[in-house]
Protein backbone atom coordinates (compact mmCIF):
# COMPACT_ATOMS: atom_id res chain seq x y z
CA UNK A 1 0.00 0.00 0.00
CA UNK A 2 1.33 3.34 -0.85
CA UNK A 3 1.56 6.20 1.84
CA UNK A 4 -0.91 8.66 1.62
CA UNK A 5 0.03 11.57 -0.78
CA UNK A 6 -1.34 15.17 -1.05
CA UNK A 7 -1.17 17.12 -4.06
CA UNK A 8 -3.60 19.66 -4.71
CA UNK A 9 -6.35 18.76 -7.44
CA UNK A 10 -7.20 20.45 -10.82
CA UNK A 11 -10.88 20.83 -11.55
CA UNK A 12 -10.20 19.08 -14.77
CA UNK A 13 -9.22 15.94 -13.63
CA UNK A 14 -11.77 15.51 -11.07
CA UNK A 15 -13.64 12.87 -12.39
CA UNK A 16 -10.20 10.55 -12.65
CA UNK A 17 -9.37 11.09 -9.39
CA UNK A 18 -12.49 10.13 -7.81
CA UNK A 19 -12.21 6.59 -9.39
CA UNK A 20 -8.58 6.12 -8.05
CA UNK A 21 -9.69 7.35 -4.76
CA UNK A 22 -12.40 4.75 -4.55
CA UNK A 23 -10.34 1.92 -5.40
CA UNK A 24 -7.56 3.43 -2.76
CA UNK A 25 -10.53 3.14 0.09
CA UNK A 26 -11.82 -0.06 -1.05
CA UNK A 27 -8.36 -1.72 -0.71
CA UNK A 28 -7.34 0.37 2.38
CA UNK A 29 -6.98 -1.67 5.62
CA UNK A 30 -7.24 -1.36 9.05
CA UNK A 31 -4.89 1.17 10.38
CA UNK A 32 -6.27 2.96 13.31
CA UNK A 33 -7.10 5.99 15.49
CA UNK A 34 -7.47 9.29 13.65
CA UNK A 35 -4.79 7.46 10.98
CA UNK A 36 -6.80 5.92 8.74
CA UNK A 37 -6.42 5.83 4.95
CA UNK A 38 -8.93 6.86 2.17
CA UNK A 39 -11.18 9.30 4.54
CA UNK A 40 -13.79 9.90 1.88
CA UNK A 41 -14.91 13.04 0.83
CA UNK A 42 -15.71 14.54 3.68
CA UNK A 43 -13.46 13.45 6.23
CA UNK A 44 -13.73 14.52 9.81
CA UNK A 45 -10.49 13.31 11.44
CA UNK A 46 -8.02 16.14 9.59
CA UNK A 47 -9.78 18.24 12.81
CA UNK A 48 -7.31 16.85 15.41
CA UNK A 49 -4.18 17.65 13.69
CA UNK A 50 -5.03 20.29 11.26
CA UNK A 51 -5.76 24.30 11.82
CA UNK A 52 -6.40 26.10 8.39
CA UNK A 53 -6.19 30.05 9.78
CA UNK A 54 -4.58 29.17 13.32
CA UNK A 55 -1.96 26.25 13.09
CA UNK A 56 0.96 26.93 15.14
CA UNK A 57 3.63 24.55 13.10
CA UNK A 58 4.75 24.03 9.73
CA UNK A 59 2.16 21.56 7.71
CA UNK A 60 -0.72 23.90 9.17
CA UNK A 61 -0.37 21.82 12.37
CA UNK A 62 -1.97 22.81 15.35
CA UNK A 63 0.99 22.27 17.67
CA UNK A 64 4.80 20.95 16.59
CA UNK A 65 4.69 17.52 15.14
CA UNK A 66 6.08 15.33 18.76
CA UNK A 67 3.65 17.59 20.76
CA UNK A 68 0.80 16.59 18.66
CA UNK A 69 1.28 13.34 18.52
CA UNK A 70 1.89 13.81 22.84
CA UNK A 71 -1.50 15.35 23.16
CA UNK A 72 -3.40 11.69 22.46
CA UNK A 73 -0.08 8.75 22.90
CA UNK A 74 1.13 11.35 26.13
CA UNK A 75 0.90 10.37 29.50
CA UNK A 76 -1.82 13.04 30.92
CA UNK A 77 -3.69 12.26 27.75
CA UNK A 78 -6.75 10.63 26.92
CA UNK A 79 -7.48 9.90 23.11
CA UNK A 80 -5.15 6.68 22.76
CA UNK A 81 -4.83 3.58 24.41
CA UNK A 82 -1.09 3.82 23.70
CA UNK A 83 1.20 6.23 26.38
CA UNK A 84 4.16 6.15 24.34
CA UNK A 85 5.89 8.25 26.93
CA UNK A 86 5.66 5.68 29.26
CA UNK A 87 5.88 2.78 27.54
CA UNK A 88 2.36 1.48 28.47
CA UNK A 89 -0.79 0.62 26.76
CA UNK A 90 -4.29 0.33 28.15
CA UNK A 91 -7.33 -1.59 26.60
CA UNK A 92 -9.37 1.25 25.58
CA UNK A 93 -8.48 5.02 25.17
CA UNK A 94 -10.59 5.87 28.40
CA UNK A 95 -7.33 4.46 29.69
CA UNK A 96 -9.28 2.70 32.78
CA UNK A 97 -7.89 -1.18 33.55
CA UNK A 98 -4.18 -2.55 34.16
CA UNK A 99 -1.65 -0.94 31.88
CA UNK A 100 0.58 -3.23 30.30
CA UNK A 101 3.62 -2.90 28.97
CA UNK A 102 4.15 -1.46 25.55
CA UNK A 103 6.09 -3.36 22.93
CA UNK A 104 8.19 -0.52 21.49
CA UNK A 105 9.18 0.58 24.99
CA UNK A 106 8.83 4.16 26.03
CA UNK A 107 10.25 7.57 25.30
CA UNK A 108 11.02 9.05 29.16
CA UNK A 109 10.53 5.52 31.07
CA UNK A 110 10.11 2.20 30.20
CA UNK A 111 8.61 -1.56 31.74
CA UNK A 112 11.65 -3.67 30.70
CA UNK A 113 13.04 -6.01 33.39
CA UNK A 114 16.05 -5.87 31.81
CA UNK A 115 17.71 -7.74 34.82
CA UNK A 116 15.64 -10.17 35.26
CA UNK A 117 16.58 -11.86 32.09
CA UNK A 118 20.54 -12.37 33.38
CA UNK A 119 18.80 -14.95 35.61
CA UNK A 120 19.45 -12.34 38.67
CA UNK A 121 15.89 -12.12 39.27
CA UNK A 122 15.37 -16.04 39.16
CA UNK A 123 18.68 -17.05 40.75
CA UNK A 124 19.22 -19.54 38.03
CA UNK A 125 22.55 -19.12 35.30
CA UNK A 126 20.18 -19.80 31.79
CA UNK A 127 18.20 -17.13 30.77
CA UNK A 128 15.49 -18.82 29.62
CA UNK A 129 14.47 -16.80 26.91
CA UNK A 130 12.31 -14.71 29.10
CA UNK A 131 11.96 -10.81 30.03
CA UNK A 132 9.67 -9.98 31.89
CA UNK A 133 7.58 -7.01 32.67
CA UNK A 134 8.44 -3.98 35.20
CA UNK A 135 5.28 -3.22 37.63
CA UNK A 136 5.71 0.54 37.10
CA UNK A 137 7.57 2.27 34.80
CA UNK A 138 11.65 2.81 34.71
CA UNK A 139 13.41 5.98 33.64
CA UNK A 140 15.03 5.19 30.24
CA UNK A 141 18.45 5.46 29.51
CA UNK A 142 17.98 5.79 25.60
CA UNK A 143 15.88 6.35 23.08
CA UNK A 144 15.39 7.38 19.68
CA UNK A 145 15.50 11.45 19.25
CA UNK A 146 11.99 12.55 18.70
CA UNK A 147 12.61 16.22 18.82
CA UNK A 148 13.77 17.41 15.23
CA UNK A 149 17.33 17.91 16.57
CA UNK A 150 20.17 16.90 14.48
CA UNK A 151 21.42 13.36 14.91
CA UNK A 152 23.81 10.90 12.90
CA UNK A 153 21.54 8.14 11.95
CA UNK A 154 24.10 5.83 12.27
CA UNK A 155 25.18 3.45 9.29
CA UNK A 156 22.99 5.62 6.60
CA UNK A 157 24.22 5.00 3.28
CA UNK A 158 26.55 2.63 1.22
CA UNK A 159 29.69 0.96 2.07
CA UNK A 160 32.57 3.40 1.73
CA UNK A 161 36.37 2.68 1.87
CA UNK A 162 36.86 6.34 3.51
CA UNK A 163 35.58 6.72 6.84
CA UNK A 164 31.68 7.59 7.20
CA UNK A 165 29.43 7.38 10.06
CA UNK A 166 25.81 8.28 8.36
CA UNK A 167 23.98 11.06 7.89
CA UNK A 168 22.64 13.90 10.47
CA UNK A 169 18.67 14.12 10.17
CA UNK A 170 16.14 15.70 12.05
CA UNK A 171 14.04 12.92 13.46
CA UNK A 172 10.19 13.32 15.17
CA UNK A 173 7.74 10.65 15.16
CA UNK A 174 6.14 11.00 11.68
CA UNK A 175 9.73 10.19 9.94
CA UNK A 176 8.82 6.86 10.61
CA UNK A 177 4.87 7.02 11.39
CA UNK A 178 2.55 8.33 8.04
CA UNK A 179 0.26 10.38 10.36
CA UNK A 180 -2.58 9.92 7.22
CA UNK A 181 -2.72 6.17 7.65
CA UNK A 182 -1.01 3.67 4.83
CA UNK A 183 -2.60 0.41 5.71
CA UNK A 184 1.38 -0.73 6.39
CA UNK A 185 2.05 -2.64 9.98
CA UNK A 186 1.93 0.89 13.01
CA UNK A 187 1.22 2.87 9.98
CA UNK A 188 5.60 2.74 9.49
CA UNK A 189 6.51 4.45 6.08
CA UNK A 190 8.12 2.36 3.70
CA UNK A 191 10.83 4.86 2.72
CA UNK A 192 11.40 7.11 6.53
CA UNK A 193 11.91 10.61 6.24
CA UNK A 194 14.97 11.86 5.28
CA UNK A 195 16.19 8.06 5.08
CA UNK A 196 17.40 8.30 2.09
CA UNK A 197 16.76 5.00 0.65
CA UNK A 198 16.56 4.06 -2.48
CA UNK A 199 13.70 1.78 -1.99
CA UNK A 200 10.73 0.85 0.29
CA UNK A 201 10.34 -1.56 2.77
CA UNK A 202 6.57 -1.89 3.43
CA UNK A 203 5.87 -4.26 6.31
CA UNK A 204 2.03 -5.71 6.15
CA UNK A 205 -0.46 -4.70 8.57
CA UNK A 206 -1.35 -6.78 12.18
CA UNK A 207 -4.99 -8.32 11.29
CA UNK A 208 -5.28 -7.79 14.93
CA UNK A 209 -3.78 -5.28 16.88
CA UNK A 210 -1.96 -5.75 20.09
CA UNK A 211 0.01 -3.34 21.22
CA UNK A 212 1.71 -4.93 24.50
CA UNK A 213 3.68 -7.45 25.78
CA UNK A 214 4.21 -10.20 28.74
CA UNK A 215 8.07 -10.95 27.21
CA UNK A 216 10.03 -8.53 25.92
CA UNK A 217 12.04 -11.35 24.24
CA UNK A 218 9.24 -12.62 22.36
CA UNK A 219 9.12 -10.37 19.76
CA UNK A 220 7.28 -11.92 17.18
CA UNK A 221 3.45 -10.42 16.32
CA UNK A 222 1.32 -13.12 15.82
CA UNK A 223 -1.19 -11.45 14.31
CA UNK A 224 1.87 -10.06 11.74
CA UNK A 225 4.04 -12.52 10.41
CA UNK A 226 6.18 -10.83 7.93
CA UNK A 227 7.18 -8.17 11.26
CA UNK A 228 10.09 -10.21 11.87
CA UNK A 229 10.89 -11.16 8.45
CA UNK A 230 11.02 -7.54 7.16
CA UNK A 231 11.89 -5.27 10.35
CA UNK A 232 15.45 -5.38 10.03
CA UNK A 233 15.49 -4.23 5.99
CA UNK A 234 12.86 -1.88 7.34
CA UNK A 235 15.53 -0.38 10.01
CA UNK A 236 18.40 -0.61 7.48
CA UNK A 237 16.06 1.62 5.79
CA UNK A 238 17.70 4.29 7.88
CA UNK A 239 20.93 2.32 9.26
CA UNK A 240 22.06 0.78 5.86
CA UNK A 241 25.25 -0.65 6.56
CA UNK A 242 24.14 -2.02 9.81
CA UNK A 243 21.91 -5.06 7.73
CA UNK A 244 24.37 -8.26 7.50
CA UNK A 245 23.79 -11.46 6.39
CA UNK A 246 26.84 -13.05 7.24
CA UNK A 247 28.98 -13.11 10.87
CA UNK A 248 32.02 -13.55 9.51
CA UNK A 249 32.89 -11.60 6.16
CA UNK A 250 34.91 -8.18 6.23
CA UNK A 251 32.41 -5.73 4.00
CA UNK A 252 34.96 -3.02 2.91
CA UNK A 253 33.70 -0.44 4.73
CA UNK A 254 36.16 1.50 6.74
CA UNK A 255 33.81 1.94 9.76
CA UNK A 256 31.46 -0.87 9.31
CA UNK A 257 34.02 -3.40 8.79
CA UNK A 258 33.16 -6.51 10.52
CA UNK A 259 29.84 -7.18 11.35
CA UNK A 260 27.56 -9.39 13.50
CA UNK A 261 24.84 -11.23 11.44
CA UNK A 262 21.27 -8.78 11.86
CA UNK A 263 19.50 -10.31 9.11
CA UNK A 264 17.82 -13.58 10.91
CA UNK A 265 14.36 -13.62 10.00
CA UNK A 266 12.84 -16.04 12.23
CA UNK A 267 11.87 -15.50 16.26
CA UNK A 268 14.61 -15.67 18.89
CA UNK A 269 17.28 -14.95 15.73
CA UNK A 270 19.14 -11.96 15.36
CA UNK A 271 17.35 -9.38 13.24
CA UNK A 272 16.81 -5.88 14.99
CA UNK A 273 14.12 -6.04 17.57
CA UNK A 274 15.43 -9.04 18.87
CA UNK A 275 18.43 -7.06 20.38
CA UNK A 276 16.53 -3.03 20.78
CA UNK A 277 13.52 -2.09 20.89
CA UNK A 278 12.22 0.50 18.39
CA UNK A 279 11.36 3.71 21.04
CA UNK A 280 13.43 3.54 24.30
CA UNK A 281 14.86 1.14 26.60
CA UNK A 282 15.17 1.33 30.63
CA UNK A 283 17.57 -1.62 30.13
CA UNK A 284 20.93 -0.23 32.96
CA UNK A 285 24.55 0.07 31.78
CA UNK A 286 26.69 -0.36 34.80
CA UNK A 287 30.32 1.67 34.94
CA UNK A 288 32.77 -0.63 33.70
CA UNK A 289 33.23 -2.33 30.17
CA UNK A 290 29.83 -1.58 28.65
CA UNK A 291 30.15 2.01 29.24
CA UNK A 292 33.31 1.71 27.36
CA UNK A 293 31.86 0.71 23.84
CA UNK A 294 31.96 4.53 22.19
CA UNK A 295 29.68 5.22 19.36
CA UNK A 296 30.80 4.50 15.56
CA UNK A 297 32.62 7.75 15.51
CA UNK A 298 34.25 7.83 18.66
CA UNK A 299 32.32 9.55 21.25
CA UNK A 300 31.84 7.92 24.50
CA UNK A 301 28.24 6.30 24.93
CA UNK A 302 28.43 6.62 28.46
CA UNK A 303 25.33 5.13 30.44
CA UNK A 304 23.86 4.82 27.02
CA UNK A 305 21.66 1.47 26.71
CA UNK A 306 21.17 1.73 23.07
CA UNK A 307 17.95 0.68 22.97
CA UNK A 308 19.07 -3.06 24.41
CA UNK A 309 16.38 -5.24 25.66
CA UNK A 310 18.78 -6.52 28.15
CA UNK A 311 21.47 -4.95 30.90
CA UNK A 312 24.85 -4.68 29.84
CA UNK A 313 25.73 -7.14 27.68
CA UNK A 314 23.11 -9.46 28.66
CA UNK A 315 21.98 -9.66 24.76
CA UNK A 316 24.41 -12.18 24.08
CA UNK A 317 24.01 -14.72 26.44
CA UNK A 318 20.56 -15.02 24.94
CA UNK A 319 21.81 -16.53 22.33
CA UNK A 320 25.40 -17.77 23.28
CA UNK A 321 24.68 -19.95 25.71
CA UNK A 322 27.72 -21.15 28.28
CA UNK A 323 28.23 -24.65 29.01
C1 LIG B 1 -2.75 12.46 13.44
C2 LIG B 1 -2.52 13.77 12.89
C3 LIG B 1 -2.98 14.06 11.48
C4 LIG B 1 -4.21 13.85 10.90
C5 LIG B 1 -5.41 13.15 11.51
C6 LIG B 1 -4.16 14.41 9.57
N1 LIG B 1 -2.91 14.93 9.33
FE1 LIG B 1 -2.26 15.86 7.63
N2 LIG B 1 -0.37 15.99 8.41
C7 LIG B 1 -0.01 15.60 9.67
C8 LIG B 1 1.42 15.75 9.83
C9 LIG B 1 2.23 15.39 11.08
C10 LIG B 1 1.89 16.29 8.61
C11 LIG B 1 3.34 16.62 8.26
C12 LIG B 1 4.11 15.35 7.89
C13 LIG B 1 3.80 14.84 6.52
O1 LIG B 1 4.12 15.52 5.54
O2 LIG B 1 3.22 13.74 6.40
C14 LIG B 1 0.74 16.44 7.74
C15 LIG B 1 0.77 16.93 6.43
C16 LIG B 1 -0.35 17.13 5.64
C17 LIG B 1 -0.31 17.73 4.33
C18 LIG B 1 0.94 18.24 3.65
C19 LIG B 1 1.62 17.06 3.01
C20 LIG B 1 2.90 17.40 2.37
O3 LIG B 1 3.42 16.48 1.71
O4 LIG B 1 3.40 18.52 2.51
C21 LIG B 1 -1.60 17.74 3.85
C22 LIG B 1 -2.08 18.29 2.51
C23 LIG B 1 -2.44 17.12 4.86
N3 LIG B 1 -1.63 16.77 5.93
C24 LIG B 1 -3.81 16.94 4.75
C25 LIG B 1 -4.58 16.24 5.66
C26 LIG B 1 -5.99 15.93 5.46
C27 LIG B 1 -6.82 16.35 4.26
C28 LIG B 1 -6.39 15.22 6.57
C29 LIG B 1 -7.75 14.59 6.85
C30 LIG B 1 -8.14 13.55 5.90
C31 LIG B 1 -5.23 15.08 7.45
N4 LIG B 1 -4.16 15.72 6.86
C32 LIG B 1 -5.23 14.42 8.66
C33 LIG B 1 -0.85 15.11 10.64
C34 LIG B 1 -2.16 14.73 10.47
C1 LIG C 1 -6.63 12.68 18.35
C2 LIG C 1 -5.80 11.69 18.98
C3 LIG C 1 -4.55 11.23 18.24
C4 LIG C 1 -3.49 12.00 17.77
C5 LIG C 1 -3.33 13.51 17.81
C6 LIG C 1 -2.52 11.05 17.28
N1 LIG C 1 -2.98 9.76 17.42
FE1 LIG C 1 -2.02 8.05 16.87
N2 LIG C 1 -3.64 6.92 17.39
C7 LIG C 1 -4.77 7.42 18.03
C8 LIG C 1 -5.66 6.31 18.35
C9 LIG C 1 -7.03 6.43 19.04
C10 LIG C 1 -5.04 5.14 17.87
C11 LIG C 1 -5.56 3.69 17.97
C12 LIG C 1 -4.73 2.87 18.96
C13 LIG C 1 -4.68 3.49 20.35
O1 LIG C 1 -5.74 3.69 20.98
O2 LIG C 1 -3.58 3.82 20.80
C14 LIG C 1 -3.77 5.56 17.30
C15 LIG C 1 -2.85 4.68 16.75
C16 LIG C 1 -1.57 5.04 16.36
C17 LIG C 1 -0.56 4.11 15.89
C18 LIG C 1 -0.74 2.61 15.66
C19 LIG C 1 -1.37 2.43 14.28
C20 LIG C 1 -1.58 0.98 13.85
O3 LIG C 1 -1.57 0.73 12.62
O4 LIG C 1 -1.75 0.11 14.70
C21 LIG C 1 0.55 4.85 15.62
C22 LIG C 1 1.88 4.32 15.13
C23 LIG C 1 0.25 6.23 15.91
N3 LIG C 1 -1.05 6.32 16.34
C24 LIG C 1 1.13 7.29 15.74
C25 LIG C 1 0.79 8.64 15.88
C26 LIG C 1 1.65 9.75 15.50
C27 LIG C 1 3.03 9.58 14.91
C28 LIG C 1 0.97 10.91 15.79
C29 LIG C 1 1.44 12.35 15.57
C30 LIG C 1 1.74 12.69 14.16
C31 LIG C 1 -0.33 10.53 16.33
N4 LIG C 1 -0.39 9.15 16.36
C32 LIG C 1 -1.29 11.42 16.73
C33 LIG C 1 -5.04 8.74 18.32
C34 LIG C 1 -4.22 9.82 18.01
C1 LIG D 1 12.83 5.31 14.53
C2 LIG D 1 11.45 5.05 14.12
C3 LIG D 1 10.34 5.41 15.07
C4 LIG D 1 10.09 6.62 15.68
C5 LIG D 1 10.93 7.88 15.64
C6 LIG D 1 8.85 6.46 16.40
N1 LIG D 1 8.37 5.18 16.23
FE1 LIG D 1 6.63 4.45 16.96
N2 LIG D 1 7.14 2.56 16.34
C7 LIG D 1 8.21 2.27 15.52
C8 LIG D 1 8.24 0.83 15.30
C9 LIG D 1 9.26 0.07 14.46
C10 LIG D 1 7.15 0.28 16.01
C11 LIG D 1 6.77 -1.22 16.13
C12 LIG D 1 7.47 -1.80 17.35
C13 LIG D 1 7.17 -3.28 17.60
O1 LIG D 1 6.10 -3.75 17.25
O2 LIG D 1 8.03 -3.95 18.19
C14 LIG D 1 6.46 1.40 16.64
C15 LIG D 1 5.32 1.28 17.41
C16 LIG D 1 4.51 2.37 17.79
C17 LIG D 1 3.20 2.28 18.43
C18 LIG D 1 2.50 0.99 18.85
C19 LIG D 1 2.84 0.69 20.34
C20 LIG D 1 4.17 0.03 20.58
O3 LIG D 1 4.88 0.40 21.55
O4 LIG D 1 4.56 -0.90 19.84
C21 LIG D 1 2.75 3.57 18.62
C22 LIG D 1 1.42 4.00 19.21
C23 LIG D 1 3.79 4.47 18.14
N3 LIG D 1 4.83 3.71 17.65
C24 LIG D 1 3.73 5.85 18.19
C25 LIG D 1 4.86 6.69 18.07
C26 LIG D 1 4.91 8.09 18.48
C27 LIG D 1 3.74 8.87 19.04
C28 LIG D 1 6.19 8.53 18.26
C29 LIG D 1 6.82 9.86 18.63
C30 LIG D 1 6.71 10.26 20.04
C31 LIG D 1 6.92 7.41 17.63
N4 LIG D 1 6.09 6.32 17.58
C32 LIG D 1 8.24 7.46 17.15
C33 LIG D 1 9.12 3.17 15.01
C34 LIG D 1 9.25 4.51 15.42
C1 LIG E 1 14.18 7.62 10.25
C2 LIG E 1 15.48 6.98 10.40
C3 LIG E 1 15.63 5.87 11.40
C4 LIG E 1 15.00 4.65 11.40
C5 LIG E 1 13.96 4.14 10.44
C6 LIG E 1 15.58 3.91 12.49
N1 LIG E 1 16.51 4.66 13.14
FE1 LIG E 1 17.69 4.09 14.70
N2 LIG E 1 18.49 5.94 14.82
C7 LIG E 1 18.22 7.00 13.97
C8 LIG E 1 18.95 8.18 14.41
C9 LIG E 1 18.92 9.55 13.76
C10 LIG E 1 19.69 7.79 15.54
C11 LIG E 1 20.66 8.67 16.34
C12 LIG E 1 20.36 8.75 17.81
C13 LIG E 1 19.10 9.50 18.16
O1 LIG E 1 18.02 9.13 17.72
O2 LIG E 1 19.21 10.47 18.90
C14 LIG E 1 19.36 6.38 15.77
C15 LIG E 1 19.89 5.62 16.81
C16 LIG E 1 19.69 4.27 17.00
C17 LIG E 1 20.29 3.47 18.04
C18 LIG E 1 21.23 3.98 19.13
C19 LIG E 1 20.35 4.68 20.15
C20 LIG E 1 21.05 5.38 21.27
O3 LIG E 1 20.38 6.16 21.95
O4 LIG E 1 22.20 5.18 21.53
C21 LIG E 1 19.84 2.19 17.90
C22 LIG E 1 20.20 1.00 18.75
C23 LIG E 1 18.94 2.19 16.76
N3 LIG E 1 18.87 3.47 16.23
C24 LIG E 1 18.26 1.08 16.31
C25 LIG E 1 17.22 1.13 15.37
C26 LIG E 1 16.32 0.03 15.10
C27 LIG E 1 16.36 -1.32 15.77
C28 LIG E 1 15.46 0.47 14.13
C29 LIG E 1 14.28 -0.28 13.54
C30 LIG E 1 13.23 -0.71 14.49
C31 LIG E 1 15.82 1.83 13.79
N4 LIG E 1 16.88 2.20 14.57
C32 LIG E 1 15.19 2.60 12.81
C33 LIG E 1 17.39 6.94 12.86
C34 LIG E 1 16.57 5.88 12.51
C1 LIG F 1 22.71 -9.60 18.34
C2 LIG F 1 22.18 -8.40 18.91
C3 LIG F 1 22.03 -7.22 17.99
C4 LIG F 1 21.40 -7.19 16.77
C5 LIG F 1 20.76 -8.35 16.02
C6 LIG F 1 21.43 -5.82 16.35
N1 LIG F 1 22.10 -5.05 17.26
FE1 LIG F 1 22.46 -3.05 17.15
N2 LIG F 1 23.58 -3.12 18.84
C7 LIG F 1 23.75 -4.25 19.63
C8 LIG F 1 24.66 -3.91 20.74
C9 LIG F 1 25.10 -4.85 21.82
C10 LIG F 1 25.00 -2.55 20.58
C11 LIG F 1 25.96 -1.70 21.47
C12 LIG F 1 27.28 -1.43 20.74
C13 LIG F 1 28.23 -2.60 20.73
O1 LIG F 1 28.27 -3.40 21.68
O2 LIG F 1 28.98 -2.71 19.71
C14 LIG F 1 24.30 -2.08 19.40
C15 LIG F 1 24.37 -0.78 18.90
C16 LIG F 1 23.63 -0.29 17.84
C17 LIG F 1 23.61 1.09 17.40
C18 LIG F 1 24.33 2.26 18.07
C19 LIG F 1 25.64 2.59 17.39
C20 LIG F 1 26.70 1.53 17.60
O3 LIG F 1 27.08 0.84 16.62
O4 LIG F 1 27.17 1.34 18.75
C21 LIG F 1 22.77 1.13 16.30
C22 LIG F 1 22.46 2.36 15.45
C23 LIG F 1 22.27 -0.20 16.08
N3 LIG F 1 22.80 -1.04 17.02
C24 LIG F 1 21.38 -0.54 15.07
C25 LIG F 1 21.02 -1.85 14.74
C26 LIG F 1 20.23 -2.21 13.58
C27 LIG F 1 19.66 -1.23 12.58
C28 LIG F 1 20.11 -3.56 13.57
C29 LIG F 1 19.47 -4.45 12.52
C30 LIG F 1 19.95 -4.25 11.14
C31 LIG F 1 20.80 -4.06 14.76
N4 LIG F 1 21.34 -2.98 15.44
C32 LIG F 1 20.87 -5.39 15.16
C33 LIG F 1 23.19 -5.48 19.42
C34 LIG F 1 22.48 -5.87 18.29
C1 LIG G 1 19.46 -13.50 18.74
C2 LIG G 1 20.61 -14.39 18.88
C3 LIG G 1 21.96 -13.75 19.08
C4 LIG G 1 22.31 -12.79 19.99
C5 LIG G 1 21.39 -12.08 20.97
C6 LIG G 1 23.72 -12.60 19.86
N1 LIG G 1 24.21 -13.42 18.86
FE1 LIG G 1 26.16 -13.52 18.26
N2 LIG G 1 25.62 -14.82 16.79
C7 LIG G 1 24.36 -15.27 16.55
C8 LIG G 1 24.34 -16.03 15.31
C9 LIG G 1 23.14 -16.72 14.70
C10 LIG G 1 25.68 -16.01 14.82
C11 LIG G 1 26.20 -16.62 13.51
C12 LIG G 1 26.69 -17.99 13.74
C13 LIG G 1 27.24 -18.58 12.46
O1 LIG G 1 27.13 -17.96 11.41
O2 LIG G 1 27.80 -19.66 12.54
C14 LIG G 1 26.46 -15.26 15.78
C15 LIG G 1 27.82 -15.05 15.69
C16 LIG G 1 28.60 -14.37 16.61
C17 LIG G 1 30.04 -14.26 16.60
C18 LIG G 1 30.97 -14.87 15.56
C19 LIG G 1 31.12 -13.84 14.45
C20 LIG G 1 32.43 -13.86 13.72
O3 LIG G 1 32.54 -13.10 12.72
O4 LIG G 1 33.34 -14.56 14.12
C21 LIG G 1 30.40 -13.50 17.67
C22 LIG G 1 31.80 -13.11 18.09
C23 LIG G 1 29.16 -13.12 18.35
N3 LIG G 1 28.11 -13.68 17.69
C24 LIG G 1 29.12 -12.33 19.46
C25 LIG G 1 27.96 -11.84 20.05
C26 LIG G 1 27.91 -10.82 21.08
C27 LIG G 1 29.12 -10.13 21.68
C28 LIG G 1 26.60 -10.64 21.39
C29 LIG G 1 25.99 -9.65 22.37
C30 LIG G 1 26.21 -8.23 22.02
C31 LIG G 1 25.82 -11.54 20.54
N4 LIG G 1 26.67 -12.23 19.73
C32 LIG G 1 24.45 -11.69 20.60
C33 LIG G 1 23.25 -15.06 17.33
C34 LIG G 1 23.17 -14.14 18.37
Amino acid sequence: MPRATWRIRRAAVVVACYAVLLIVGAGASADNGPHVQGQGLVPDTCAVCHRVHTARAPHLLRTPETDLCYTCHGAAAAGASTDVLDGVGYSSAERTGKPGALRGGGFKYALIDSAASSGQSSGGSDPGGVVPVLASGAPVTSAHSVDASSQIAWGNGPISAEANYGKAISMSCGSCHDPHGNGNYRILRPMPLESGAESGVTIPDAVTKVYTTTNYWDVEDQYAPALITDISAWCATCHTRYLSSTSYTESGDAVFTNRHITSQTTQGSANCIQCHVAHGSNASVEEGLSTGVHSPQGVAAGPGSRLLRIDDKGTCRMCHVEE
